[in-house]
């Protein structure tokens, strides 16, 4: 065990049981690596559930967080915050013409993509959503009624009306829910936690498509590919296809807690005074981490990394392919990577956490890596060894 009797009891006490969690709790990180409470070193494979990109601290975001709290920490948005000012600038040049929101979580950046759909499509009688099978928008209720799979309603039934789901990849179903009550379509780039599904080609290109020609909004969830995951800026420009709306999260803070909606023009003065707000959203705190993290991503060649990895992993993983016939496929973009299997994946979750290798499993059959975008090739030769191992004792 290498989470303490102390911290066991008191999470038994006093923390809501609403996560599973693995017997190990963390106190220190840098890069790849976590250092446990007894100790113990671990290699993180999906680092923050996505958020770490750039690695555990990054010394670059740490300094910008330690410089920024020892000035102002946060003030609210009925004023200006040059902060939040430079990292909107920051992301509409590297994404699209339009101008963001802050939110502090993807869930939260979901519920705003929606409020202004609704918003744009009221006085046009819009306001419904399509959403796809196996999404995941996040828990609040405008995402998870948003969210495509039914055992994450269980219990909390009756969702927001108006979502309407179709399987992801599938043109025709759009087109046979779309309807001229409509107001957006929403589909992450990539699913993540979905299982890493990568969409056929020309699929996102053709919602565009449709929602032009029948006056919809396109809003891309980039909470997990957005901000170099892909080995682009932005999944949508892995994808070549632009939205009306991105929201952002996960690697955006660098492990501060941020999301974001991104607006293309015509809709970015949609939400005015009054309509939408956040208290904490993109505060000095999180707007100065998250200026460090696009910083370290430029200097440090962020994007060409997150594609070395995806080789790396491609490679490894074709090797381990051609030995298990337990692996199905193998997919995913930049430091975004699916291995999926015939079988449930946890038994090799639980084989790698014996030999400190985190890694993750989703959808019960897909091995999930979102590692940092600087992982070594050292480091993924480390982790597939202990997948191997956990393959071989599936
Ligand atoms: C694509 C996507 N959207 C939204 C969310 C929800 O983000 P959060 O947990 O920050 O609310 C997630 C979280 O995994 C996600 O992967």
């Amino acid at each position: 065990m290498s989470v303490s009797t102390q911290t066991k009891s008191d999470y038994d006490s006093y923390v809501v049981p609403s996560y599973g969690r693995l017997p190990v709790a963390f106190v220190r990180g840098a890069g790849a690596w976590l250092q446990s409470e007894g100790g113990g070193k671990y290699l993180d494979m999906y680092p923050g559930w996505g958020v770490n990109l750039v690695g555990h601290c990054h010394p670059t975001v740490v300094a910008a967080i330690r410089d920024q709290a020892g000035r102002l920490l946060h003030t609210p948005n009925n004023f200006y915050n040059p902060l939040q000012a430079q990292l909107a600038a920051e992301i509409v040049k590297r994404s699209f013409p339009g101008k963001v929101f802050f939110g502090n979580s993807g869930a939260e950046a979901n519920e705003g993509a929606l409020k202004l759909a609704r918003k744009w499509g009221s006085g046009k009688g819009k306001w419904k959503f399509i959403t796809m099978e196996n999404s995941f928008h996040g828990r609040t209720f405008g995402a998870l009624s948003a969210t495509a799979q039914a055992k994450y309603h269980r219990g909390f039934e009756p969702m927001l009306p108006g979502f309407t789901y179709v399987p992801f990849g599938d043109t025709e179903a759009v087109k046979a829910a779309m309807d001229s009550e409509t107001c957006a379509v929403m589909v992450e780039p990539i699913q993540g936690e979905g299982g890493v599904n990568v969409p056929p080609a020309g699929y996102l290109q053709a919602l565009r498509t449709l929602c032009d020609e029948r006056d919809c909004l396109l809003i891309f969830d980039e909470v997990q590919t957005g901000v170099a995951r892909t080995g682009h800026w932005f999944g949508f420009q892995w994808a070549g296809v632009q939205p009306d709306v991105m929201t952002l999260a996960k690697a955006l803070g660098g492990g501060v807690p941020v999301g974001a909606f991104v607006a293309a023009t015509k809709v970015a003065d949609v939400l005015q005074p009054g309509t939408h707000a956040s208290t904490y959203g993109g505060n000095p705190l999180v707007c100065a981490a998250g200026l460090a993290v696009i910083k370290v991503i430029d200097e440090e060649q962020g994007l060409t990394r997150a594609n070395e990895v995806q080789a790396m992993f491609r490679e490894r993983a074709k090797a381990l392919q051609a030995r298990f016939n337990v692996i199905r496929e193998i997919r995913g973009a930049g430091a975004m990577f699916g291995i999926e299997l015939d079988k449930p994946g946890q038994a090799v979750v639980d084989a790698c956490l014996e030999e400190h290798v985190l890694v993750n499993c989703t959808h019960e059959h897909v091995l999930r890596f979102l590692t940092s975008i600087f992982v070594t090739r050292d480091e993924t030769d480390k982790a597939f060894a202990a997948v191997e191992r956990g393959l071989r004792a599936l």
